[in-house]
């Protein structure tokens, strides 16, 4: 689900301090939030200007990046830029950028959950990373420094799976009798966030795997999966169950993937 925003130089933020009201024009209809940037004590907005100074790099990459096109009502204040997730950063520009002067994202996702907080709701189902207490956060797998904020994508889903097999190595490989799926992305078969279905699975049966996989009936009633009578197999559970198709991320040890 994405946001109910229009992102446009149009969206409107009025400035303050701390806590900045939001209105968001949704395609249709008009709904109204109020963003409250992450708090840093006395700190006030300063603009991405001031950061360039020091971060040069962060702020040029940021131009096309879909985040540098909010901005604020006032259009002396410009776009919201950086101190929508850092907090407002007078403070630590003056001081050179001592610690503890400025969030790191990379910690806190409360800034994220401000304009996406339907992905709060996806944190919170049965099966889900760890972000809401803390152990991982959404900068473990988006930098919103530059372009889309979704890392890979499109062709470069290799590198959209890195972001995942840099935790997950056993699903890595390379695999000796690869799984063409894994082309597709891990996203083909998991809910990154969290899903109501164990390992965070987009589908908790047969289904999964037969969104690729054509099973065909002939006229005698039997069932087949990939060109082989399937009937009592599909009885026996889901298609990765041991003994079946267990090793589904590719296997060393044989081509029907299993171990
Ligand atoms: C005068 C130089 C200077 C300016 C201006 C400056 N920074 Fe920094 N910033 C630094 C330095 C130096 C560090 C590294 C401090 C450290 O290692 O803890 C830093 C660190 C950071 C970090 C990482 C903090 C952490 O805990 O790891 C963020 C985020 C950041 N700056 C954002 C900003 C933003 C946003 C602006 C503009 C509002 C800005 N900075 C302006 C010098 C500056
Ligand atoms: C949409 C939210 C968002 C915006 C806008 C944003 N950042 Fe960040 N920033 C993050 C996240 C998440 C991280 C941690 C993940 C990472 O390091 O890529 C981070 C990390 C950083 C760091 C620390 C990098 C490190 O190595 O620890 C610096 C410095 C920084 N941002 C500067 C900036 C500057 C300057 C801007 C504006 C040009 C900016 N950020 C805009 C979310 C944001
Ligand atoms: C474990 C890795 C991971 C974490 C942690 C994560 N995301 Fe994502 N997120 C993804 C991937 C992968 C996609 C792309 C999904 C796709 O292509 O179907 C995505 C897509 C998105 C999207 C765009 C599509 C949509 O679902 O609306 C938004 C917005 C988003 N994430 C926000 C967040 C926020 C906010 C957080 C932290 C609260 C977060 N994500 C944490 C991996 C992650
Ligand atoms: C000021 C509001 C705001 C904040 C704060 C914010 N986002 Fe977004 N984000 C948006 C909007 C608006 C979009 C664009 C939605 C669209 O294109 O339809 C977006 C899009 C995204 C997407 C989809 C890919 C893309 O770049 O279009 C991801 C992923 C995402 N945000 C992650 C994050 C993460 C992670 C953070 C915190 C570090 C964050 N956002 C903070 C407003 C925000
Ligand atoms: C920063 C490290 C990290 C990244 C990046 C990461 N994960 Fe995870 N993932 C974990 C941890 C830690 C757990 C275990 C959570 C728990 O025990 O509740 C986990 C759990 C899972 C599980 C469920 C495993 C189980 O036993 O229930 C799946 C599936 C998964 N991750 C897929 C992904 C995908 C897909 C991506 C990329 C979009 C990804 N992960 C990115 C750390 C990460
Ligand atoms: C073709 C569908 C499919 C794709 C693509 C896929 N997975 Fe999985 N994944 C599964 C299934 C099915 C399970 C459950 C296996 C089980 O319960 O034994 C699973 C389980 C997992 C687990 C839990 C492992 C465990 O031992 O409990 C992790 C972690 C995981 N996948 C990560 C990933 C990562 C990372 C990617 C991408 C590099 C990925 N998956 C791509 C289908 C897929
Ligand atoms: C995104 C599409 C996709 C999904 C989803 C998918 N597969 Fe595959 N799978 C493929 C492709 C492509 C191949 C290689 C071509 C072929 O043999 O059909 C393949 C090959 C296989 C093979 C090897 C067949 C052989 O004899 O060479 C097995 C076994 C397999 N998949 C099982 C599964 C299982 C189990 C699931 C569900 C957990 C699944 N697949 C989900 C696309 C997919």
């Amino acid at each position: 689900m994405k946001p109910k925003l229009r992102l446009t130089k149009n969206t409107l933020i009025f400035g303050g301090a701390a806590i900045w009201g939001l209105i968001l024009f949704g395609c249709m209809a008009v709904s109204r939030t109020v963003l409250v940037v992450p708090h840093i004590p006395g700190a006030t907005i300063v603009g991405d200007k001031a950061c360039k100074e020091c971060h040069a790099e962060q702020v040029d990459k940021f131009a096309n990046a879909s985040h540098a096109k909010l901005a604020f009502a006032d259009p002396k204040l410009g776009t919201t830029g950086c101190e929508a997730c850092h907090g407002a950063g007078s403070i630590h520009a003056k001081n050179g950028g001592s610690k503890g002067t400025i969030i790191n994202s990379k910690k806190v996702s409360e800034a994220c959950f401000e304009c996406h907080i339907e992905k709060r709701g996806e944190f919170s189902l049965t099966n889900s990373h760890q972000v809401l207490n803390g152990k991982m956060s959404c900068g473990d797998c988006h930098d919103p420094h530059e372009g889309r904020a979704i890392r890979g994508g499109g062709a470069a889903i290799e590198a959209a799976n890195e972001t995942c097999t840099k935790c997950h190595t056993a699903q890595k490989g390379p695999f000796i009798f690869a799984h063409n799926a894994m082309k597709e992305g891990c996203v083909t078969c998991h809910s990154p966030h969290g899903s109501i279905n164990s390992k965070m699975l987009v589908a908790r049966d047969a289904n999964l795997c037969l969104r690729c996989h054509v099973q065909t009936t002939d006229r005698n009633g039997t069932i087949f999966v990939g060109g082989e009578d399937h009937r009592t197999r599909l009885q026996n559970g889901t298609c990765w169950i041991a003994g079946c198709h267990e090793a589904v991320h590719g296997s060393n040890a044989s081509k029907a993937l299993r171990y």
